[in-house]
């Protein structure tokens, strides 16, 4: 895993963002896998930029999402799903065909998740991941303590439901995370763990100081190809 320090998250948005364009330019039709959560948001503003200033073109890329809460509809505002749409999909004008998003309240997870593992076949792996990293290291749903393959059904850790209030403004009764599984997201052509603020500094160090264990997942993406992108803030530990 290499690292990669910025000043500040607006540095960090900008130089994310342009890892994403290159990919897209090189291969205008890629696969690419966008977190959900607080930390990407400032990169869906420079991919809209970048679209407006005819810089990048979205036509045929295709978008896959990271993961979803079991139980939540994009109706709910705080979903992952609503989170994509009204941050970046939308905003880019994105066809319906060119989205493919885990639906938290399918009537079989089991199929959702099949679906999900065929769109990730058919396109020969995800060509670029950014991944959030949760306080407890989870990337997607994989909680401390799994580590799947494929996409998954994975119960959430006590710190996960903690973490949600943040983003429903209530409490939810919320039990279990749909997500790409962590072999589909380290193998990705592509992958950019992206952490701001100083409330990520511990969970920083852990990630690429700390041993490599299924204890803290984003560990896992030690000795990988993967970059972590942070700020000062995020990463004043392991400068
Ligand atoms: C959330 C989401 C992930 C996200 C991660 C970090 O629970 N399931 O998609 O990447 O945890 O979230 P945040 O960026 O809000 O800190």
């Amino acid at each position: 895993m290499k690292l990669e320090v910025f000043e500040n998250s607006e540095i960090v948005d900008i130089e994310v963002a342009k890892k994403i364009i290159h990919v897209i330019k090189e291969k205008p039709n890629a696969l690419i896998c966008i977190a959900g959560g607080d930390t990407p948001k400032g990169v869906f503003k420079q991919l809209i930029d970048a679209q407006k200033n005819n810089c990048c073109d979205f036509k045929e890329v295709s978008f896959i999402s990271l993961d979803e809460w079991v139980g939540i509809s994009d109706e709910t505002p705080g979903s992952c799903k609503q989170t994509l749409y009204d941050g970046l999909y939308t905003p880019l004008n994105l066809k319906e065909s060119q989205i493919h998003f885990f639906n938290g309240k399918a009537e079989s997870m089991i199929d959702e998740c099949k679906q999900m593992d065929k769109i990730v076949a058919e396109h020969d792996g995800i060509d670029f991941v950014l991944l959030g990293i949760g306080m407890n290291g989870h990337l997607g749903f994989n909680e401390p303590g799994t580590n799947t393959k494929n996409s998954s059904v994975l119960q959430l850790s006590p710190t996960t439901k903690e973490v949600s209030v943040k983003y429903f403004n209530k409490e939810l009764p919320l039990r279990y995370g749909i997500t790409l599984g962590m072999s589909q997201l380290t193998q990705a052509k592509n992958i950019v763990l992206m952490a701001t603020s100083e409330k990520k500094r511990e969970i920083v160090n852990l990630t690429f100081r700390g041993e490599k264990t299924n204890q803290v997942p984003s560990s896992l993406m030690q000795g990988t190809h993967a970059i972590l992108c942070v700020d000062e803030e995020a990463g004043r530990d392991i400068k």
